[in-house]
């Protein structure tokens, strides 16, 4: 299947099927010397792993990665590192039934069409886990960020219509409620209706909201690698992720330039700055040294347990009821993915923004004389 691979020189290849032996990832051009423990990965992890709360898909899965290549003595080697995690409650019986139709909202019927058939355990390739792949890269992504003094941070902005009141943004709640909600009263509610929805055999869907701090101005490569254009591919490559919104978003559509422009600053020692951010730290592609802020919208889950109308494979029409394990809502386990993607994309372009300019590039070999 092609397709799988993301980045440019911190290139990620994910690979692995829901219910097949295990999933995984290669990371090609991590830099060597980096501090790296399958326990730094094993914390990003296990935020996205299921059957953590009432939330989450009932199976039950570890996700326990193993480092298998990359790394000598607990540093990257600069070789691919390649990271697998071992599926271990695979049903698939949960799922022969749904060979013979398409599920409304799940990609069955586009890859039959594509392929002339599928792996239907669990959606194959198109499933929720496919991301344990993004988030084990991202992990590493994020420890290099970290060490360069850039931070990302994602949290649920809204599920359904129930929306964190940014006026009582509280980060340290992020981790205090099962949602990753920063706001206590917006996440109470919030459970209220996925567990009002659940009941009626529905499902809710909601927006992550990602925060990139203290990238330098910039990193971004006009004009088809724009560090916008790249995040924008990542986070939308994301199952059931529906739009992607930088800055004020789709709200700009709506406002006049002189509300939407941020005015420029220079402080005292001739540090250019900006006094609002509505651009979300980005112009023509390029950081410019704001906060990045992006967010990603995702759809309610797919599988429900409600009769629908569908087609099966001879091409009648039919009424189902899908089983499995699902979650009712897809985005708190989506909160560290969105983190991961984001982290990768700015990473890579940082690497890439090395060789931006001549003097950038003397300055290095001159080191190295
Ligand atoms: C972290 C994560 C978990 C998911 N879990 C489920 C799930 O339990 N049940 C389900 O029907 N869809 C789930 N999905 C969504 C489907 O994979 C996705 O909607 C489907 O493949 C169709 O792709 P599309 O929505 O991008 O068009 C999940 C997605 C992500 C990112």
């Amino acid at each position: 299947m092609a397709g799988s691979t993301f980045g440019n020189i911190f290139k990620i290849a994910s690979w692995g099927e829901s219910h097949g032996k295990g999933i995984g990832v290669v990371v090609d051009g991590c830099p060597a010397g980096v501090p790296l423990t399958e326990e730094d990965i094993q914390i990003y992890l296990n935020r996205r792993k299921p059957g953590q709360s009432r939330f989450a898909t009932p199976r039950a899965e570890d996700d326990v990665v193993e480092i298998l290549s990359g790394v000598f003595e607990g540093v990257t080697t600069g070789t691919p590192i390649s990271l697998i995690v071992y599926n271990k409650t695979q049903r698939s019986s949960d799922y022969s039934e749904i060979a013979s139709y398409y599920r409304p909202g799940h990609a069955d019927y586009t890859f039959d069409r594509k392929y002339g058939f599928r792996d239907y355990r669990g959606g194959g390739r198109s499933s929720g886990r496919e991301t344990i792949a993004r988030v084990a890269a991202g992990a590493i992504a994020a420890k290099i960020l970290q060490s360069l003094s850039v931070e990302v941070h994602a949290y649920t902005k809204a599920i359904g219509n129930v929306e964190v009141d940014m006026e009582h943004f509280n980060a340290d709640e992020i981790f205090q409620n099962m949602l990753y909600m920063p706001d206590s009263d917006a996440a109470k509610r919030a459970e209220k209706l996925i567990d009002e929805k659940r009941m009626q055999t529905d499902s809710v869907g909601g927006v992550v909201e990602c925060v990139v701090s203290g990238l330098v101005a910039g990193m971004g490569e006009p004009v088809f690698e724009k560090l916008d254009a790249n995040l924008a591919k990542a986070i939308v490559s994301i199952g059931a992720v529906k739009a992607f919104e930088i800055g004020d978003g789709t709200k700009v559509s709506k406002a006049f330039g002189s509300e939407n422009n941020d005015s420029f600053m220079a402080d005292d020692e001739g540090r250019i700055t900006k006094r609002t951010n509505h651009a979300g730290g980005i112009l023509g592609g390029i950081s410019d040294g704001s906060d990045i802020v992006l967010r990603a919208y995702f759809k309610p889950t797919p599988s429900i347990f409600k009769e629908q109308r569908t087609v099966n494979r001879e091409g009648k029409n039919i009424n189902v009821n899908i089983k499995g394990r699902h979650d009712p809502i897809i985005v708190p386990r989506a909160v560290v993915v969105v983190e991961a993607m984001t982290a990768i994309t700015v990473l890579d372009m940082m690497l890439m923004g090395m060789t931006a300019d001549i003097h950038r590039i003397k300055r290095f070999f001159d080191d190295l004389r």
